[in-house]
């Protein structure tokens, strides 16, 4: 009866009384199923339901737009994600002909951890030259996205319970990140214009700080830092190396920079280069992958950059053998390849850019004319308007999902001040949105009087 009506139970089910039972008094496997699903607590870690209930706001949001979308069709908005809808450089298509045409021996194979030897070159020649700094082969490691290059990275240089500095507005998910290594997070909020607070960060840092993780250009509020405040943070970082190597002479270690700069290219003000975090310190570590510049976030590719500064082949091994402990092994061979042709050939970004400045420009007239407050980006695809007086984010988030807009509260990015609204759609939703923002606006302003 029970391997024709119950389940073919796994070792763990067979373990369960209720297996038993079932077996003596048949019942439906459904109903098993149920009982089982009721101690689901002892299967899954305490750890892992902690983080169940912290699961990633915008990813929950952007899953209920394409719900509302099959009842709503097209009157959807979807601010949520930075899934863009703009296409990468003309380049990169031409790149993936090529490379199915006639594709390398080697294009579906293991790569070596580190990646293609010749794209990691490729990319510390485009470093080079945006950083104004000399970086080599041997800088530049792949990995699976951005996210899996801060993962490598805090994997290699954390000690377990040191501290990492990170200023918010931030990308929600560092906190994540980087209580994974069982470390402990501590949030500096910037400045009301969003440079960073470089005295609070001094205040922040005690013995147990190990790295300050900044995301130039930030998701959410497109801030840029300044020359200034990324040279006086080095000042500040630099001081307390010196005052480490005093205190404690046998094992002084500097407290590191890790710099997110996955929004490096989409930078609106080309007149003002964004300042090399290199230039300006040299214990520094790069990430950044070709989600967001070359819109390809499914392709899941990005890279580290280590410091000229440095670099060392005990550090290469370290980061190497990190990102084999985390499971990633390398990162996808056939883009590393398209990307490595892409390189090589060169691109103009300069469409790309001309696209993302349109929506930007539109969607910010847009949050102006509603009467919302709300600074332009100098980078990124974000707009970040402040929150009408009188209501929460989540509140105006929620008027705003009855408008069928949606848009991300700012406490996603530890700033309840605001609402984060991604502009990389088409451009109809963006003039889709006017009327519904606009009333959302005056619901929020009423709901305050
Ligand atoms: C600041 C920041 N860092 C990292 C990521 C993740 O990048 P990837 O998709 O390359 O892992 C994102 C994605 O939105 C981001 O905004």
């Amino acid at each position: 009866m029970w391997d024709e009506q119950c389940l073919d139970g796994t070792e763990k089910e067979k373990s369960h009384p209720l297996y038993f039972f079932s077996y003596h008094f048949p019942l439906p496997a459904s109903f098993f199923r149920f009982i089982m699903s009721l101690s689901l607590v002892s299967i899954v870690s305490q750890t892992t339901l902690a983080e169940l209930g912290r699961a990633s706001n915008t990813r929950k949001i952007f899953e209920e737009s394409n719900q509302r979308r099959q009842t709503h069709g097209s009157d959807v908005c979807d601010f949520s994600l930075g899934n863009s809808v703009v296409s990468p450089p003309q380049a990169f298509r031409e790149a993936l002909q090529q490379i199915s045409l006639d594709p390398p021996s080697n294009v579906h194979s293991y790569l070596p951890t580190t990646g293609l030897p010749q794209l990691r070159e490729n990319i510390a020649k485009c470093l080079t030259k945006w950083h104004n700094v000399e970086i080599s082969k041997d800088c530049v490691l792949m990995a699976c996205g951005a996210s899996a290059a801060i993962n490598i990275v805090l994997h290699t240089i954390l000690p377990a319970d040191s501290e990492v500095i990170i200023p918010t507005p931030c990308f929600g998910e560092y906190i994540r990140y980087v209580e994974n290594m069982r470390c402990k997070v501590v949030l500096v909020p910037c400045l009301p214009n969003y440079e960073l607070d470089v005295e609070a960060i001094r205040a922040a840092i005690n013995d147990k700080t190990r790295v300050i993780l900044l995301n130039n250009p930030n998701n959410p509020t497109g801030k840029v830092y300044s020359q200034k405040t990324l040279v006086d943070l080095s000042k500040v970082l630099m001081d307390v190396f010196e005052h480490r190597k005093e205190t404690t002479p046998d094992n002084p270690s500097p407290v590191f920079l890790l710099s997110d700069e996955i929004y490096r290219l989409i930078h609106y003000d080309q007149s003002t280069p964004i300042f090399s975090t290199f230039a300006a310190y040299p214990y520094s570590f790069l990430v950044s992958s070709f989600a967001k510049d070359f819109a390809l976030p499914g392709e899941r590719i990005g890279y580290i950059c280590i410091s000229p500064a440095l670099v060392d082949q005990c550090l290469i091994d370290a980061l190497s053998s990190s990102t084999r402990v985390l499971g990633y092994v390398g990162c996808p061979s056939m883009m590393q390849h398209v990307l490595c042709k892409c390189l090589e050939n060169g691109f103009d970004y300069a469409p790309v850019l001309a696209e993302y400045r349109k929506r930007r420009d539109r969607l910010h007239a847009i949050l102006l004319d509603a009467g919302l407050q709300c600074p332009l980006p100098e980078a990124a695809v974000y707009l970040f308007p402040k929150v009408p007086e009188g209501v929460t984010d989540k509140e105006f988030a929620d008027l705003l999902r009855a408008q069928n807009v949606f848009v991300v509260p700012g406490s996603s990015f530890l700033d309840p001040t605001s609402v984060r609204l991604a502009f990389c759609v088409d451009m109809d939703v963006i003039e889709k949105s006017a009327p519904k923002i606009k009333l959302a606006t005056q619901q929020a302003r009423a709901h305050h009087n």
